[in-house]
């Protein structure tokens, strides 16, 4: 029998993603999301790309009421939980919307799923939880700290389910590191789409090659690093997508939980970035070299080698796909 995912969060930009690697897969999907980060239109665009109507309610995670109906109306088999606040620099600001949305988001619905009898959980969390790791490429057995706020909830997050699972075997959790996702859906129909000036990389070289921004401030060009610039495990988003329906997938097959990192275990630089999205646009970027960004570090790499034993993940795609497959996107999404 078909088996059908929540997937909250889904109409961002890792979740809309894994909409379509899951409905590949053969699954079913229902999204839940308050459209707080995301656009109405990448529901049609959903629509597009899987040749299906996309069911979806407009609600928050913090709301048990549209989770019991979600349940309720639905056979659910498992979640895949992304609903939640994600930039570093305004987690310091509002602390407590993080803490809210992206703690008592969870709780709420775990709660939910225990209700419902729904015990399979799949979590976006974040390769931030190694805060300034000691050992690079890094692996998941690695010590966790935070920095900010939005660490903490992640990393809060993590421990909140590791302590379901001990207390109730029903549980088969898959927590998720990701490492730098970039780039888009070939189709150029979904992809990043950050309002105002991006904090992240990718999205903000990609509104230079726009014209929407002058130049990149290219954050320190002092570090301990090949080129002098930070380095980084950018990862696809059609790879990382894949990844989650490996982890739903293994949940089902073995009930048994597993934590990962989805990485490529492949650094680059802020100017590999810039080349290779040079080359995806066809013209020259501007860039400034300006001081550090506070609490950057130089290397942030996953070990891939856990996510390939126990998923029998390995990313696919390269850095000059992503750049091509971001430019594709934004390109697009201006002129359309
Ligand atoms: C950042 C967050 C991290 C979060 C991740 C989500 C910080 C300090 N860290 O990671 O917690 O999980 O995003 O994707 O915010 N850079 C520039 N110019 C820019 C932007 C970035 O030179 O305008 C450099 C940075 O110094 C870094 C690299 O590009 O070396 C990547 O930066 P970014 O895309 O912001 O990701 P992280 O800092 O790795």
């Amino acid at each position: 029998m078909t088996q059908k995912i929540l997937l909250t969060g889904g109409a961002g930009y890792i979740g809309s993603h894994t909409y379509v690697a899951l409905k590949a897969a053969g699954y079913d999907v229902v999204i839940l999301d308050n459209f707080s980060n995301a656009h109405h239109d990448v529901i049609d665009r959903l629509e597009v790309i899987t040749g299906a109507p996309v069911p979806v309610y407009e609600g928050d995670v913090l709301d048990p009421a549209i989770l019991r109906k979600i349940f309720t109306e639905h056979e659910i088999a498992g979640a895949v939980h992304f609903a939640a606040k994600k930039a570093v620099g305004e987690s310091t600001e509002i602390p407590l919307d993080y803490i809210e949305t992206n703690v008592s988001g969870l709780v709420t619905l775990l709660k939910e799923m225990r209700a419902a009898g729904v015990f399979r959980i799949v979590f976006s969390s974040s390769a931030t939880v190694y805060g300034e790791a000691d050992v690079v490429p890094t692996p998941e057995d690695s010590p966790r700290s935070y920095s900010s706020p939005y660490a903490f909830t992640k990393l809060a997050s993590e421990q909140i389910l590791e302590q379901v699972a001990a207390a109730d075997d029903r549980w088969a959790i898959g927590i998720l590191r990701y490492f730098n996702p970039a780039g888009a859906h070939p189709t150029g129909l979904i992809g990043e789409d950050p309002d105002g000036i991006p904090n992240n990389l990718m999205p903000y070289i990609a509104k230079v090659a726009m014209g929407d921004l002058e130049r990149l401030s290219v954050f320190g060009d002092d570090y301990p690093t090949p080129d002098g610039t930070g380095v980084r495990d950018y990862i696809h988003v059609e790879d990382l997508a894949r990844g989650h329906v490996l982890s739903i997938d293994a949940l089902t097959q073995t009930g048994d939980s597993h934590t990962v990192n989805l990485g490529t275990g492949q650094g680059y630089s802020v100017f590999d970035m810039l080349k290779s999205y040079e080359r995806a646009c066809g013209q020259d970027l501007a860039f400034t070299v300006t001081p550090r960004r506070a609490g950057d570090v130089p290397y942030y790499i996953a070990n891939p080698d856990k996510a390939k034993d126990v998923l029998g993940f390995a990313a696919e795609m390269g850095l000059d796909d992503m750049c091509a497959s971001s430019w594709n996107w934004i390109s697009r999404r201006k002129n359309s």
